[in-house]
């Protein structure tokens, strides 16, 4: 059965109606104009305070018994059905909301990376770009979402944190995979889940393929730079090395950018991931020192030391030491 919709609030000094045109071009409720203008088809039928016939709202669907809804499409059922406080604590629910949409949102820069790995293993540098700037906007809302938690204080976080138990961001698989897809290797982070089969083999897998970053440097040799053998088969599960060759190969194409211009956008949109990258580190650190200071870490390191130190990982390394040498 269709729902009835709502006519819209008669305006009070409490909540006055906003101000923008609507009612004559028949705009919602929400002060939304219309494109339409009034007896063109596919205008509204009547005042939206009026309408004609109940079941009728801007020609919207509003019958899905038998059709796929917005929350059917999105599985919002489980989505919002994911959040399990452990205490009666108020600000438990943020904490698992932020930590919940920020696995969203890696969840999408894998796919992204991913496809754009694939993308110049192929030769096909435009969509990669499209791609890795795209991974860099998702890091860039990453940033800004710790501003949320930071409203978080110390005795919040002090009432909640026993729920927590041991659990620990670095705990978290996608971001592992993460870290290796960008060359951050480590072979120690696989132990965290090798009580989850399924998960360890995923990020093993990560950890022994070649990394996004080797894959570019597979490219700067197929365009004819001279690169060291040894850098383009090398042990997948090291951390990426500095390598003279391919630094040689970076002074070439910032050198000469209208030569080499894909190499070159390729390298600034690496340089613009990192960025980002580290903007989340350093927000990650900060946030963690205002809310618990110099505490260890539910996940059992030194807690702001550790991050801290992780500040100094660099992901490619020959693209920011060839800007010494320009
Ligand atoms: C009150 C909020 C937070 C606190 C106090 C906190 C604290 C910490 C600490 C102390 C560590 C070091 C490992 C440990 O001993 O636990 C860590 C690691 C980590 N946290 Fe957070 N964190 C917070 C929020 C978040 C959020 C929202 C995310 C988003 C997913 C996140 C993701 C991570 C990741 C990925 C690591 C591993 C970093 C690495 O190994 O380089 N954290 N966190």
């Amino acid at each position: 059965m269709s729902k009835t919709v709502p006519t819209s609030p008669a305006s009070t000094d409490e909540h006055p109606l906003p101000s923008a045109p609507q009612a004559s071009s028949g705009g919602c409720p929400f002060g939304h104009h219309s494109e339409y203008s009034e007896g063109e088809p596919g205008a509204p039928k009547s005042d939206p305070a009026e309408p004609a016939n109940a079941n009728e709202w801007h020609d919207a669907e509003l019958d899905f018994s038998k059709r796929m809804s917005y929350g059917d499409y999105l599985s919002l059922d489980p989505i919002l059905n994911a959040q399990h406080p452990r205490s009666t604590d108020h600000n438990e629910m943020l904490f698992i909301i932020q930590h919940q949409t920020s696995e969203l949102w890696m969840k999408l820069a894998l796919f992204e990376l991913q496809a754009a790995r694939t993308a110049v293993h192929h030769d096909e540098l435009p969509p990669a770009f499209k791609m890795l700037a795209r991974v860099s906007r998702i890091l860039e809302q990453l940033v800004q979402a710790w501003s949320v938690l930071a409203t978080m204080t110390p005795s919040e976080y002090s009432s909640m944190r026993p729920s927590l138990g041991s659990s620990s961001g670095f705990q978290s698989y996608q971001y592992r995979i993460l870290e290796f897809m960008l060359g951050n290797k480590n072979a120690a982070m696989l132990q965290p889940h090798s009580h989850r089969p399924d998960l360890f083999q995923q990020v093993e897998a990560a950890l022994k393929a070649p990394s996004f970053y080797d894959e570019v440097v597979r490219l700067l040799a197929r365009r004819g730079f001279a690169i060291a053998p040894a850098r383009l088969e090398r042990d997948w599960t090291k951390p990426t090395p500095h390598d003279k060759s391919v630094e040689a190969a970076w002074l070439e194409v910032y050198r000469n950018p209208s030569q080499h211009w894909e190499l070159y956008e390729m390298a600034e949109e690496l340089v613009d991931l990192e960025d980002a990258f580290r903007q989340w580190r350093f927000r990650h650190v900060t946030t963690v020192e205002r809310i618990i200071g110099f505490k260890q870490g539910t996940g059992g390191t030194n807690g702001a030391p550790y991050l801290r130190k992780m500040l100094d990982v660099v992901l490619f390394p020959e693209l920011w030491h060839v800007r010494t040498l320009l």
